[in-house]
């Protein structure tokens, strides 16, 4: 397979790569850059498990060709974190228990993130719709939803 150089940045990194050029941006990510936040469930843009934030919008990171994000900027949920100081959706998540598993919450966060960036107050409805991508087979939502409200409300919206 023929290689092509990727260049991203991501969290804030400046990164250039050469990469076969079928890769999605999910298998740079986890594979190449060892940020295996993102996970894959599906595969196949159904369940918001690979979610980033490209470009400032959330994108299933499983359905985009890595080469096409090429010169974009990449936020995923390595990035949320300044240090030890966890991103307040985060702390919100922590405060609601509005994770079990874990498994879908990279993705929920960085879909409540883009929305949080879009919208800093957002109705419940905005909220549903925002993680409506993400599927959770543990915590049946209402806490996730309450997590992503109260985290506006800290962010000084909401
Ligand atoms: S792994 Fe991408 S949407 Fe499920
Ligand atoms: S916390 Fe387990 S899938 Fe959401």
């Amino acid at each position: 397979m023929a290689k092509k150089r990727l260049c991203l940045t991501v969290n804030g990194r400046a990164i250039e790569q050469e990469i076969e050029e079928n890769l999605r941006l999910l298998d740079v990510l986890r594979d190449e850059l060892g940020l295996t936040g993102s996970k894959e469930g599906c595969g196949i843009g159904e369940c918001g498990a690979c979610t980033v934030i490209l470009d400032g919008k959330a994108v299933n990171s499983c359905l985009v060709l890595a080469l096409s994000a090429d010169g974009g900027v990449v936020e995923t949920v390595e990035g949320l974190a300044a240090g030890d100081h966890l991103d307040p959706l985060q702390e919100s998540f922590l405060d609601n228990h509005a994770l079990q598993c874990g498994f879908c919450t990279p993705g929920m966060l960085m879909s409540a993130k883009a929305l949080l960036k879009e919208n800093p107050a957002p109705g419940v409805e905005e909220i549903k719709e925002a993680i409506s991508g993400n599927l959770c087979r543990c915590t049946g939502y209402v806490q996730i939803v309450e997590a992503v409200k109260e985290a506006a409300q800290r962010l000084g919206g909401g």
